[in-house]
Parts: C-alpha cells; sequence; structure tokens
C-alpha cells in the first residue's frame, strides 16, 4: 500500500513556482507580457460564497490561493520580470475574514520581483503593458476579466496620439502554458500519489461499508470523511454514487437512492489533495458478492480496461488505449449477444456506442479533466513520460433497453484508474483499491 501522506507534507516547493514562471517566461517574446487571474470568488447564496478554488493556471505559477490577485510576466523587464497585484495587508479585515498575504509578503514569501496592491492595478498595468507589442492571455474564461484586461489596453490606445504603443497583437497563453502543465515533475507525481493513495483508501471505506438499506449518499459520507481525514479538504469533482439502474447514468450526482440487495454500485470519486486530482471509479456488488451475469459483465471490463492500460507506454499514442478498450469490448459483447455481426463491423459503425459512449480517459492533473492538447496538427499526440490520465472504460446496459435479454438490463459498470507514463512503460497510481472479483468479495466479506 502507498503510504498515506502525512499532516505535515508541504507540498510543491516554492521554488518549483519560481521555476515554472522563469520557464514561462522564457517561451515568451521578448516584447511580450503575460497576464493571469486569480480565480472569482463566487456566489453560494446572498452573501455566503462557495468555497474558493484558486484558478488553476493561476495556482502552477503562483502557489497563491487568495482571490483578488493578477500576475504579470514581463520578460527582460529592468526591475522583475514577475509581478503580483494582491490585497493590501488589512488588520481590521483580517480579523475577519483571515491573514493576508500582501504585496511584501508576495515578494518575501512567494519570491516575486515586485508586487503591488491590487487596488493600484488600473493605474499600473496599463503601463506595465504599455511597449509591449504581444499580450499572452487566456480569453474568454471569465468574462468580467476580460472586459478590463480591454479597459486597461483601450486605455493606452487612447494615448497613441501622445506617442503611446498598444499591444498589436493577443496570443492565447495555453498553448504554452498548458504543456507545460501535461508533464508533472516529480513533486507534483509525489502529490498526486498522495491523492491517489487517500481516494484509494476512501473507496476501500465505502466497499467495507456498504449494505442493502443505505442511501447511496450515505456511501458518499465515508467518501469525505476519508478524503478530509487526511488532509484532502475536497473532492476533485461531485462524487458519483450509483447503485443499479444509476450507474448507466454517466454524470449521475443525485445520489439519493437506496442501496439494493442483489444490485451493484459505480463510485467514481476521488478527492483533490493540495490542488491535484485523483479520480478513480470501482463498482462492486451491494452485499459483496457478484451473480453471474454481473460478473460477466464485469470480468469485460476489467479485460478491456487490463489491455488499455498496458497500451499506456511511451511512443505509443492516446489513442492507442482507447482502441484497445473498444476491441476487447466489443468482441465481449458480441459474446454477451449484446451485439451482433462481426468485431470489424461493430468497430467500425460504432454499434458498441450503445453500451460504451465516453472515451477511455483523459489527462489528470490540477483539473480532473486536466489540460493539454490530445492531438498535435491533426495527429494523436505521442505519450510520453510524465503525462498522466486515467483509463476508464465502461458498459452500460440500459435498465429500459428491450433489445437485450432481461437479465442484462440495469447492469453499469466501469471500471477507472490513474497511471501515470513512464520511461519504460507506466505506473497505476490508484493500485491500492481492489478491482478483481475474488479481491473485492474477499475484502467486502472482511468488511
Ligand atoms: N469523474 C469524471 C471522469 O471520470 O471523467
Ligand atoms: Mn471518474
Ligand atoms: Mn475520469
Amino acid at each position: 500500500m502507498t503510504v498515506l501522506p502525512s499532516h505535515r507534507d508541504q507540498g510543491i516547493p516554492l521554488r518549483e513556482f519560481a521555476q515554472r514562471r522563469q520557464r514561462l517566461i522564457e517561451q515568451m517574446a521578448p516584447d511580450s507580457i503575460a497576464i493571469v487571474s486569480a480565480a472569482p470568488e463566487r456566489t453560494r447564496s446572498r452573501d455566503t460564497q462557495h468555497p474558493y478554488r484558486q484558478d488553476s493556471d493561476f495556482h502552477y505559477l503562483t502557489g497563491f490561493d487568495e482571490p483578488h490577485a493578477v500576475l504579470a510576466l514581463i520578460p527582460g523587464r529592468e526591475h522583475g520580470e514577475s509581478v503580483l497585484f494582491c490585497k493590501e495587508r488589512d488588520p481590521a479585515k483580517e480579523l475577519w475574514d483571515g491573514l493576508l498575504l500582501g504585496p511584501d509578503g508576495a515578494v518575501s514569501t512567494l519570491g516575486m520581483d515586485d508586487a503591488f496592491p491590487i487596488s493600484d492595478i488600473d493605474d499600473i498595468l496599463p503601463g506595465l503593458i504599455e511597449g509591449r507589442s504581444r499580450v499572452y492571455y487566456s480569453i474568454g474564461r471569465d468574462a468580467a476579466f476580460d472586459t478590463r484586461v480591454m479597459e486597461w489596453v483601450n486605455s493606452i490606445r487612447s494615448k497613441v496620439r501622445n506617442g503611446a504603443r498598444p499591444p498589436g497583437e493577443f496570443v492565447a497563453l495555453e498553448h504554452t502554458l498548458h504543456d507545460m502543465r501535461l508533464f508533472k515533475s516529480a513533486a507534483e507525481l509525489k502529490i498526486m500519489e498522495q491523492a491517489a493513495a487517500i481516494s484509494a483508501e476512501a473507496h476501500i471505506r465505502a466497499m467495507q461499508r456498504a449494505h442493502p438499506g443505505l442511501r447511496e449518499y450515505q456511501l458518499e459520507a465515508e467518501l469525505l470523511h476519508c478524503f478530509m481525514d487526511h488532509g484532502a479538504r475536497s473532492p476533485a469533482y461531485p462524487s458519483i454514487v450509483g447503485s443499479g439502474g444509476n450507474a448507466c447514468i454517466l454524470h449521475y450526482i443525485e445520489n439519493n437512492g437506496l442501496l439494493r440487495e442483489g444490485e451493484l454500485v459505480l463510485i467514481d470519486a476521488g478527492c483533490e489533495y493540495q490542488g491535484y486530482a485523483a479520480d478513480i471509479t470501482r463498482t462492486f456488488p451491494v452485499t459483496g458478492k457478484f451473480s453471474a451475469e454481473q460478473k460477466a459483465v464485469y470480468e469485460i471490463v476489467l479485460a478491456a480496461q487490463e489491455a488499455a492500460i498496458a497500451a499506456v507506454k511511451p511512443e505509443n499514442h492516446w489513442n492507442q488505449p482507447h482502441e484497445a478498450a473498444v476491441e476487447v469490448l466489443c468482441q465481449g459483447m458480441l459474446d454477451l449477444g449484446l451485439l451482433q455481426g462481426s468485431l470489424e463491423e461493430v468497430i467500425e459503425q460504432g454499434h458498441y456506442r450503445e453500451y460504451f459512449m465516453h472515451r477511455t480517459g483523459h489527462w489528470l492533473g490540477m483539473d480532473v479533466h486536466d489540460v493539454g492538447d490530445y492531438k498535435i496538427g491533426g495527429a494523436w499526440r505521442v505519450l510520453e513520460p510524465g503525462m498522466t490520465l486515467t483509463v476508464e472504460p465502461g458498459l452500460y446496459i440500459n435498465p429500459h433497453n428491450d433489445k437485450v435479454d432481461e437479465r442484462w438490463r440495469g447492469i453499469g459498470v466501469r471500471i477507472e484508474d490513474d497511471v501515470v507514463v513512464t520511461g519504460k512503460g507506466r505506473r497505476i497510481l490508484t493500485g491500492d483499491v481492489p478491482k478483481q472479483i475474488d479481491d473485492i468479495e474477499a475484502l467486502m466479506s472482511d468488511g
């Protein structure tokens, strides 16, 4: 078993954030500026906010988790290339809302070259943009901030007769930044291992505590307890706990159904730990014992997942694990009589999509569906060490599908693990939670 994190773990070292800024600056044009905003706060009701979650790009470059902050990266600027705007310290406000870092702290603690109060940004940032011909910016993610960026640019445009030089070009920051985020460093992988270990333990806890008569949200409570108990304060995405036919609803999050004897329950849940997501799915019987039909479907999905995981290796391209999974799933569906025809036909004509309607995985990182291109120049991207992805085939037989024998209806199975590409092949981060039928049944009979 992976050792669970200690409550003293510090996460990504501060120097790594500085190195990221440096690497980004090195890839920018010399006469440019990059602007990255902190995530806005979101109202939950009246004066109550949703728990604040920093924007992943902003956190990746700063390690800073306060709202109302803006990072500017300015290659070659004499007084420093990394400039942060953030809230000023204010003892009266801090008494109510907690400590603020303040501009001085941004320099001394975060290693910024320069920092200013966010309240001064309208006066200072246009002057930093002026004379830079290119602005790297992620347009369209935050409409309110887009408007402010345009206001700053327009304020420079309004002064061209005085010799001001407004930027002529906006460039998507994502191309460069998201390619950096796609490749995980050793420190990032250590955190992702810990996120995976906590999430694996949570799945084991849910399996051990499942029994008929519980509500799905009571298993969700077991997951959340385990996440928080190990320092992961939030799930990385809303947990899916779907029993019986609910397992066939891909993004089921109501989680209020009853766990019934004879049914399976599908749990898709992972924590966010130190800013990084885990994403695990396991499907198991409510009573701990698979029926013959459940076993048959489960074994197909498991074989497909194993074939897909084996296809995760350097030199293979992004789609090869998916192709491997589809082939095994299709053969399995033909064998069970869920599909008719030849293997080539059902693959080429996509008949399998009635039962397997999603992709076999996605990049995983700070965001559960993490950033990074899947194709380059129209071709599937080749896998390289440090890329991290999920492998998650499934089969979902709708409870109302009267084309198939009744005994198969309402069975939904997905199995999902998190995998990092290594020099030689792959490493599974989420292997601590059992997925072989015998191991699940043994764990649940001990529970
Ligand atoms: N939990 C979302 C996904 O598996 O993609
Ligand atoms: Mn998932
Ligand atoms: Mn996933």
